[in-house]
């Protein structure tokens, strides 16, 4: 039986994957702070004789060294994430985002010298290292575009591109087989609004016949995936050997707009909600900056796996709505 590690497997998409992992026989080990994920979350495997639960922080390094022990592989989704938490805590953004990755990869090194082998290691990225890209749509190649350091929400993104580089040299200098996805915004059951996340706000103000809050002039466009299509995009990613020391866009390159958005979620779920505008600088910092257009170019990722995606997004908006 192969062993392997979900960090943040406690929280939306983590615990999707944790699942997924047991269901095909794998022993899964989570290690979760509860910041943003919770154990309700994995409460469908809860009692599954393969998941070894662990509260704890992979800040810590003691708990890094003890919980990557035995495993072949380990799946890094434990971050800070959400667009209006970054807004509020930039420090903490930048700490829970970049140390863990270099205490896990100096582990995966270390058992590479004591014992010769070579643990697997994939990161979640985010299309957020594009920043404002002006492209119409990205490839993995393209350049990043931050705004100032002045405006928080960057922090996220550049996090995540420090976090990259730390993978990418890990693999060149030290041998170990990593793997970067760059997801774009994920939706499915589980996952809060609380943090910032579009979809889930607007089904629950939908349902509750509240308002739907669009920021700016909602012209803003994204492409939405479900969960458990990443998850399969990511489990496939891993278990290729051609996918080693590469990064890949993960999502669907099916683009709306938010206000597109929020009037489909209205529709499917016969509100009589009404939708509203709201500056960014009422809902986030006076600063706060966002990117206009959010495209990924597949073609990397769909001549390296041949996983499909299943869901489109009407079927998404559907199952929230259930
Ligand atoms: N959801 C998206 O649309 C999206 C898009 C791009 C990238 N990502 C990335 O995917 C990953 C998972 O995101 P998610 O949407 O499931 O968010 P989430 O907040 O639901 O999951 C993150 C999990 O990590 C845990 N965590 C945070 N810091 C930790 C720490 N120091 N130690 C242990 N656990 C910690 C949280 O409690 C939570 O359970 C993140 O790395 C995120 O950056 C997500």
């Amino acid at each position: 039986m192969k062993h392997v590690l979900v960090t943040g497997g406690a929280g939306f998409i983590g615990s999707h994957l944790t699942e997924s992992l047991l269901n095909d026989g794998y022993a899964v080990r989570v290690v979760d702070n509860e910041s943003t994920g919770r154990q309700e979350n994995l409460a469908k495997v809860w009692k599954h004789p393969h998941l070894e639960y662990i509260p704890g922080t992979v800040t810590d390094p003691d708990l890094v060294r003890d919980v990557v022990q035995g495993c072949q592989m380990v799946f890094h989704l434990a971050a800070s994430v959400g667009v209006a938490l970054v807004d509020r805590d930039p420090i903490e953004t930048v700490e829970q985002n970049i140390r863990p990755v270099a205490l896990l990869l100096e582990e995966l090194r270390q058992i590479r010298d004591r014992q010769g082998i070579r643990v697997r290691f994939f990161l979640a990225s985010s299309s957020e290292v594009y920043g404002k890209n002006p492209k119409d749509s990205w490839d993995e190649a393209d350049e990043l575009h931050f705004g100032p350091t002045t405006c928080m929400r960057w922090s996220y993104g550049m996090s995540k591109a420090i976090d990259e580089f730390l993978t990418l040299a890990h693999g060149r200098q030290y041998g170990l087989p990593v793997v970067i996805a760059r997801f774009f915004n994920v939706a499915g059951p589980r996952q809060t609004g609380v943090y910032g996340m579009v979809l889930p706000r607007f089904v629950q103000a939908a349902l509750a016949g509240q308002p739907l809050v669009v920021h700016d002039d909602g012209l803003q466009e994204r492409c939405f995936a479900h969960v458990s299509d990443v998850v399969a995009a990511v489990r496939a990613l891993m278990d290729s050997p051609q996918t080693i020391g590469s990064i890949f866009n993960v999502g669907t390159d099916e683009a709306v707009t938010i206000r597109q958005l929020a009037e489909r979620v209205i529709d499917r779920a016969d509100s009589v909600s009404r939708i509203t505008f709201q500056p960014y600088s009422d809902a986030y910092s006076a600063d706060f900056q966002d990117v206009r257009r959010r495209v990924p170019n597949l073609s990397k990722l769909r001549s390296a796996i041949a996983v499909r995606p299943k869901y489109r997004l009407n079927d998404i908006i559907d199952e929230l709505v259930q």
